[in-house]
C-alpha cells in the first residue's frame, strides 16, 4: 500500500476502535490510538490484544510498525487531521444511549480549524447537531464533524472492515468527509453520502430493524409451538423469498451484545424524547425479554421443580466468536435458573474470563464435557463450532438425565436423538 494515505488518529480502542486502527493501518495509514484505559494501553503496546477477535492478532502484527498507542491525545493531534471517536456509548437507567465518553472526548480536543471529529460510535440522531452547537458555543466551530457510523459485527469484524456492505459518511459539506471518502476507497464499497442526521439513523434504524426480525421469527416460533409446525421450515420458505432473505431468521432465546438491546432502546427513547411512541419497538424489545425466559418454562416442562438440578450452559457469550458478555442471554438465564434454586456448571471456549466478572455462583467447566457431567438438562446457549461437533452420545452418557435445550436451534435434532436425548428446540415439532 501507498505511503502517502492519509495518517488518522483512533480515540478508544475497543472492538470497533481497535478493528478500526488495524484496518486502516492495513490500508497504508499510520494510525494513533488514544484509550484512557492505560492497561489496555500498555498491553496493546507490548503486542498483546486485549480482547478475542478472530484475525485481529495477526491483523495487528502485520501492521505493529504503522500503529502507535498512547493515554494521551497529544501525538495524535500533532500527526492527523482525522481523529475518529470509537468510544462505548453504553445505555442509561432510562435507556437513552450514554455519550458522556463522547463529551469527555470533544472537552479533550483544543480549538483547531485543522482537524475534524469522525463518530464511529453509535449515538443518537441529532447528536451531531448538539456537538456542532456546544463546540460552537464555545469558540471552537471550526472543528468539522463527520458521522461514519460502524456495521460491523463482533465475531467477522476483520473481514466485515475489509469488505463492508456500504460505507455510510454524513457531513455537511468541508474537507473532512471527502477524505474520509477517500479513505476508505480501496475497499470499494456502496457509499451512502449523506447529512449527519441521516447517517446517523441509518446505524440506529438498520440495528433496529435486525431485532425486529429477530423478535418476529421468535414470536413465529412461539405460534409454531402452539401450532405443531417447525419454525426452521418456516424460516426455510420465507427466507427463499429475496424480499425476506435468510438472514436474521434464526429463531432462538432472543438478542444480546453491546449493540442490539441498547441501540433499539436508545432508538425508542430518541423517539419518545420527541414525542413519538416508537410502538413496534416496544414490542421488540418485550418480545426479547420474554424469549430468554421460555428456556426456564420448558425446563420446568420436564424436569419440574428445579431445585436442586444441575443445569449445564454450553457457551456464555452472546454469539460464537467473541469473548464479549455484554447481554448475554446466559446472564438472564443463569440468573432465573440460580433463583429456581438450580446448580449451574457452564463452559465457554473463550468468555469464562469476562464472565467470571459478571456472574457469580455457577461452576465453570474446563470442558464441554465437564461441564455436561450429571446434569439434568444441557442448555446449548451459544452456537459455538466446538458445540456443534461435539461427540453427543458421548455427552448422553456423561449426563445423569436426558434434556438437551437448544436455545439455538442450531444442533441436528436426528443426531440429538440417535444419541439417547430429549431434543427440545425453540418452535421446533
Ligand atoms: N462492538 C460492536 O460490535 C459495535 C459495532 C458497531 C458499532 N459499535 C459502537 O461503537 C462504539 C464502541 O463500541 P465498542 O464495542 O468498541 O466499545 P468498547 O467498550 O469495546 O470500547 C470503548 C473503548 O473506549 C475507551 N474510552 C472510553 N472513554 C474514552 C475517552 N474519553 N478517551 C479515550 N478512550 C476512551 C474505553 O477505555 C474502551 O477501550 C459504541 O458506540 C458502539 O455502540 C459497536
Amino acid at each position: 500500500m501507498s505511503a502517502a494515505r492519509e495518517p488518522i488518529a483512533v480515540i478508544g480502542t475497543g472492538y470497533v476502535g481497535l478493528v478500526t486502527a488495524a484496518g486502516f493501518a492495513e490500508l497504508g495509514s499510520e494510525v494513533w490510538c488514544v484509550d484512557i484505559d492505560a492497561a489496555k494501553v500498555e498491553r496493546l503496546k507490548a503486542g498483546e490484544v486485549p480482547i478475542y477477535e478472530p484475525g485481529l492478532e495477526e491483523l495487528l502484527a502485520r501492521n505493529r510498525e504503522r500503529m502507535h498507542f498512547s493515554t494521551t491525545l497529544d501525538g495524535a493531534l500533532e500527526a492527523a487531521r482525522l481523529l475518529f471517536v470509537a468510544v462505548g456509548t453504553p445505555p442509561t437507567y432510562s435507556g437513552d444511549a450514554d455519550l458522556s465518553a463522547v463529551h469527555a472526548v470533544v472537552d479533550a480536543i483544543p480549538a483547531s480549524d485543522r482537524h475534524a471529529l469522525v463518530m464511529k460510535s453509535t449515538v443518537p440522531a441529532g447528536t451531531g447537531a448538539a456537538l456542532a452547537r456546544v463546540m460552537g458555543e464555545r469558540g471552537r466551530g471550526a472543528l468539522q464533524y463527520v458521522s461514519c457510523p460502524e456495521f460491523l459485527k463482533e465475531g467477522s469484524a476483520v473481514k466485515d472492515f475489509m469488505h463492508p456492505d456500504r460505507v455510510v459518511v454524513g457531513d455537511s459539506g468541508g474537507w473532512a468527509g471527502d477524505a474520509v471518502v477517500d479513505l476508505y476507497a480501496p475497499l470499494q464499497a456502496p457509499l451512502v453520502r449523506t447529512d449527519v442526521a441521516s447517517a446517523e439513523m441509518v446505524k440506529l434504524a438498520s440495528n433496529a430493524f435486525l431485532a425486529t426480525k429477530i423478535s418476529f421469527i421468535n414470536e413465529i416460533a412461539n405460534v409454531c409451538e402452539e401450532t405443531g409446525a417447525d419454525v426452521v421450515e418456516v424460516a426455510r420458505g420465507m427466507g427463499l423469498d429475496d424480499r425476506i432473505g435468510p438472514k436474521f431468521l434464526q429463531a432462538g432465546i432472543g438478542f444480546g451484545g453491546s449493540c442490539f438491546p441498547k441501540d433499539v432502546d436508545a432508538l425508542k427513547q430518541l423517539a419518545g424524547n420527541s414525542g413519538y411512541h416508537f410502538q413496534l419497538l416496544t414490542a421488540v424489545i418485550e418480545v426479547n425479554d420474554l424469549q430468554k425466559r421460555r428456556v426456564i418454562n420448558k425446563l420446568h416442562r420436564h424436569l419440574g421443580s428445579l431445585a436442586g438440578r444441575r443445569v449445564a450452559l454450553l457457551g456464555l457469550a452472546f454469539k460464537p466468536n467473541t469473548d464479549d458478555m455484554r447481554e448475554a442471554s446466559s446472564l438472564v438465564l443463569s440468573a432465573r435458573l440460580q433463583a429456581d434454586g438450580a446448580q449451574i456448571a457452564a463452559f465457554d471456549p473463550v468468555a469464562e474470563e469476562q464472565a467470571r466478572a459478571l456472574v457469580s455462583g455457577i461452576e465453570f467447566a474446563a470442558s464441554p464435557l465437564d461441564a455436561v457431567r450429571d446434569a439434568d438438562a444441557v442448555v446449548l446457549v451459544t452456537e459455538w463450532q466446538q458445540f456443534i461437533d461435539l461427540d453427543w452420545a458421548e455427552v448422553a452418557a456423561a449426563m445423569r438425565g436426558n434434556l438437551l435445550v437448544d436455545g439455538r436451534n442450531a444442533l441436528d435434532s436426528d443426531t440429538i436423538r440417535a444419541a439417547g436425548l430429549l431434543y427440545e428446540g425453540i418452535g421446533r415439532r
